[in-house]
């Protein structure tokens, strides 16, 4: 079936865009997709920053008084530090130690904030910010999914019993959570000095309530007796390898052998192929979307499901088969008898695999990489599946930016029901909800028809993150030389969803906008 799988909107078909023809946009060499550069001063520094900060948290708040509200967003876009923490840009700087690419790597950090500060609104905190009372010409036409919600549109990615929003915490699902204000802290101390500031702030005027906040750490590991921040998940996976390159984007990754995604796949821009740009434009134009959620994962059941089959395959394999990745981080694709292949794999070449050439060579089976793993469903890279029947070619359509961190301690292993929670929380970012984490989701995840020529199980999802049910759950895992699949069946779900909201990320123009409006 086509990408008519994907969400409403009409798709743009052919270069120039079918709309651009229709509304009489010129489709001469200026408006080919990547030509105008990003607005990086308007845009939100983490639609298209990693930041590389240790700390994170996300409050949640509830519009009290409107335009007391109104107003303080704009102290957040002012531009004046003094007044108020400022919403971080992409403006090129220096952050977390990597140089931007205005910058010259031998000279010294120009600006390395010690916070970075987001700003997230539903369309529940758009209504209750007055907003559509005062915009008349308001329209998120394209964007359903983002009106309907997370907790409307929660079956359609799995997000059903244990998942379901009726066990959301913190207010999320309800009509009550409005605005997401997102803090990363380059340490504890500048976490708590930001954080105290927003917190007065944010009661100023009554113009908000925090109905909730929740934190997120890098992991901690001993390295030569100190404790030092790694990039890893609960599930003890090296996490934040494979990135998402942007055409004309800011930040610069390993060595990757994808397209680099056009921007309007990320950013809200009028060059944009399967959706209109939210009007006012001022309100629409270099904005974003991004979901925000919050997985509790299972060590335990994770670990004793690795344990209880290593009669049938060894424990360690098993979580590269499961994740696509070995733990240590080394991709199936170029490595899949070993995480330590004797030739070594540098880290820049971690992230530069494919699975299926564009003649159709490579692992097209899947007896290395499963195809059923978590990487290789969220993101086929050059594998035909439903709708992009091509080998080599690109599912860039559907990507998604992960801006994601652990949250609990570090799991150990001698305490293993020691019942504190742990997980990952962040935001999926993408400019359509529907085509992009949706699509994922519904139709790659919690799904087996995607992978086209090969014919999954079709009971069978994500073994990481698919929502199981035990009395169902299947994961093959294919053998060489015509050797019968290893079946592992009755497993639980190993991730639960503990809260989800569908944001949008206004823009610093849209912010002052927001803040206008009398
Ligand atoms: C607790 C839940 C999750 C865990 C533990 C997890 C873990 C991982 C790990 C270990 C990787 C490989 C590291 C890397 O390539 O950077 C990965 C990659 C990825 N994950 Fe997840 N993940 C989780 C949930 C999700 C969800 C809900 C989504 C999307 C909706 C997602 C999207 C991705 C993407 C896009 C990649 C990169 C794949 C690629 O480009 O090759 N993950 N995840």
């Amino acid at each position: 079936m086509s990408q008519d799988r994907e969400a409403s909107p009409p798709t743009r078909e052919g270069d120039g865009g079918f709309f651009h023809r229709l509304f009489g946009r010129s489709t001469g060499p200026e408006s080919s997709p990547g030509s105008r550069p990003l607005d990086l001063e308007d845009i939100q520094g983490i639609i298209v920053r990693g930041y590389r900060m240790p700390i994170v948290r996300h409050f949640l708040l509830k519009v009290d008084a409107p335009a007391a509200a109104r107003k303080l967003l704009g102290r957040l876009a002012s531009g004046d530090e003094a007044g108020a923490p400022q919403i971080t840009t992409a403006r090129d700087w220096h952050v977390g130690f990597e140089p931007g690419p205005g910058d010259n790597p031998a000279e010294p950090p120009r600006r390395k904030p010690d916070y970075c500060l987001n700003l997230g609104i539903t369309w529940p905190g758009l209504l209750a910010l007055e907003v559509k009372d005062r915009v008349p010409n308001l329209s998120f036409k394209s964007f359903n999914a983002f009106i309907a919600g997370a907790a409307a549109r929660a079956e359609r990615v799995g997000d059903t019993g244990d998942n379901g929003p009726q066990h959301w915490i913190g207010g999320f699902g309800t009509e009550s959570d409005h605005v997401m204000l997102t803090l990363h802290a380059a340490s504890p101390e500048a976490l708590t000095t930001y954080s105290d500031r927003l917190s007065a702030l944010i009661v100023e005027g009554q113009a908000f309530q925090e109905i909730w906040r929740g934190d997120g750490m890098a992991l901690m590991e001993m390295q030569d007796g100190k404790p030092v921040p790694v990039n890893k998940v609960h599930f003890g996976y090296v996490d934040g390898i494979s990135m998402t390159t942007i055409r004309g984007g800011p930040e610069r990754y390993k060595a990757d052998h994808q397209q680099p995604c056009e921007p309007w796949l990320f950013v809200l821009l009028d060059e944009a192929e399967n959706y209109f740009v939210p009007e006012p434009a001022e309100l629409g134009r270099n904005g974003s979307f991004a979901v925000f959620k919050m997985m509790r994962t299972d060590v335990v059941g994770f670990e004793e499901f690795l344990q209880s089959n290593r009669e049938r395959i060894d424990p360690e394999l098993l979580a590269a088969k499961l994740c696509g990745r070995w733990r240590n981080g080394v991709p199936l694709a170029l490595s899949p008898d070993t995480d330590s292949p004797p030739s070594g794999i540098s880290p820049e070449q971690l992230n530069n695999f494919e699975y299926v050439n564009s003649d159709g060579s490579g692992d097209p089976r899947g007896l290395h990489c499963p195809v059923g793993a978590h990487i290789r469903r969220i993101n086929p890279r050059g594998q035909p599946v439903a709708g992009q029947g091509q080998p080599g070619g690109s599912n860039n359509n559907h990507r998604l930016i992960r801006r994601g961190m652990p949250y609990g301690p570090v799991y150990d292993p001698a305490q293993p029901y020691d019942g504190i929670e742990r997980g990952l929380l962040g935001y999926f970012i993408c400019s359509h909800i529907e085509n992009q984490y949706e699509f994922v989701l519904s139709q790659w995840v919690n799904d087996s028809e995607f992978a086209g020529a090969v014919r999954l199980d079709p009971r069978a999802k994500d073994p990481l993150i698919g929502t199981q049910d035990p009395a169902e759950s299947i994961f093959v895992i294919p053998q060489a030389s015509n050797a019968p699949p290893i079946k592992l069946t009755g497993f639980s779900s190993f991730v639960t969803t503990r809260a989800a909201a569908f944001c949008f990320l206004p823009s610093i123009t849209a912010t002052k906008f927001i803040a206008s409006l009398k």
